[in-house]
């Protein structure tokens, strides 16, 4: 699926071009350097040790070397988002823009492949993992997995032209539900492994610290989601640590340590980074990710085969993936509008 997912949208991106210049290998290469390029991987030397992906890397940068070595002529209005030659239009403003100031050639490849990573790399490095390990939370326990149906349950819309499998839900209310963001933020918290990376611009004193122009200092995302002075048994799954209820006659006191948890978790919870680069891309990720998970558990009963211990792989730059590819056995469910 990845791979399908890859290609396609790689063509739709860059357009059919992209797959002449790169060869048939395509996915492979990604692959390869994707999987190389985790956390910490932030220099050459860590190719010199991967041959192979740094001739999968190698392979990639002469593919766009290729695709940028072409005339750029104007964008005809006959086809305003997309054409053959350069696939999305906003990849023929990028050239533009980068030759009108004077990038080099591997300048403007690397350029165009930064962002074959950033589109791509979001559904396969982030999206897929993540609407996996999503699953694999809820199904590891009947009763989350029974809750969540019995809520997603009444928010699912009447079905169009009366296919009882096409499945569309209230997102709204969806992402407003307590137990659905406790879900969410649980699944989030225990499935990141990134590090928001940023470059120290000016020598800087912080809490005695010296940090020098030019060094890379990484937010510790990890560490973050395991502090145990703000999750409390922060390694268990529990949703309900993100529910904020208080009884009607709650103490000033009470309200006031409330917010105060409420706003440690929040700070703490770093899977889409912070700051200037935080992902803008969060609020559609989670759309996505609900909607595709409420569909596959209203569609399918899923069921872990094997030992149902599922680890994750730590090599990751946001969502980590399993470490070893999990066996599931997936049964259509009768009626999938039913609990
Ligand atoms: C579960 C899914 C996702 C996770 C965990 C995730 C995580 C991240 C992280 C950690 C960063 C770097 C933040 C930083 O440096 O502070 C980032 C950046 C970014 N993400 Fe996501 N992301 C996800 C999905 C998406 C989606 C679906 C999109 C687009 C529709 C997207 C678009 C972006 C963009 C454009 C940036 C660069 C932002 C900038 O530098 O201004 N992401 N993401």
């Amino acid at each position: 699926m990845r791979r399908i997912v890859f290609e396609t949208s790689t063509t739709t991106f860059f357009g059919n071009r992209i797959r002449s210049c790169w060869g048939k290998n395509m996915w492979q290469d990604f692959r390869t350097w994707n999987d190389a390029t985790y956390i910490g991987v932030r220099a050459n030397f860590a190719y010199y040790f991967q041959p192979r992906a740094y001739f999968a890397r190698r392979r990639m940068l002469q593919a766009f070397d290729k695709w940028v070595d072409c005339d750029i002529e104007e964008w005809s209005e006959e086809a305003p988002l997309w054409n053959e030659k350069w696939g999305c239009r906003m990849n023929w403003e990028r050239e533009a823009l980068a030759r009108n100031f004077g990038f080099t050639h591997r300048g403007r490849a690397c350029s165009q492949a930064s962002f074959l990573f950033v589109q791509v790399s979001i559904i396969i490095t982030n999206a897929a993992p993540m609407a996996t390990w999503f699953i694999l939370c809820i199904i590891q326990s009947d009763s989350r997995l029974r809750k969540f149906r019995e809520v997603v349950q009444p928010l699912l819309l009447p079905p169009v032209k009366s296919n009882p499998n096409d499945l569309r839900f209230d997102m709204a209310k969806l992402k407003e539900h307590s137990y659905i963001r406790g879900l969410w933020n649980e699944a989030l918290r225990l499935g990141s492994a990134s590090a928001a990376a940023r470059v120290v611009s000016k020598d800087t004193e912080l809490e005695g610290y010296v940090l020098k122009r030019g060094s890379v200092v990484l937010l510790p995302v990890r560490l973050l989601h395991f502090d145990e002075e703000v999750f409390h048994e922060p390694e268990k799954f529990l949703p309900e640590r993100w529910i904020y209820d208080l009884p009607q006659d709650a103490t000033e006191e009470q309200r006031s340590l409330m917010v105060q948890k409420r706003q440690r978790q929040s700070a703490n919870l770093r899977s889409f980074g912070g700051g200037t680069g935080l992902c803008s891309g969060r609020f559609v990720a989670e759309q996505e990710m609900l909607s595709t998970v409420s569909t596959m558990l209203m569609l399918f009963d899923i069921e872990l085969v094997g030992d149902g211990a599922l680890e994750l792989n730590p090599r990751s730059i946001g969502i980590m993936s399993p470490a070893k590819e999990p066996r599931v056995r997936i049964r259509k469910r009768r009626n999938p509008r039913m609990i």
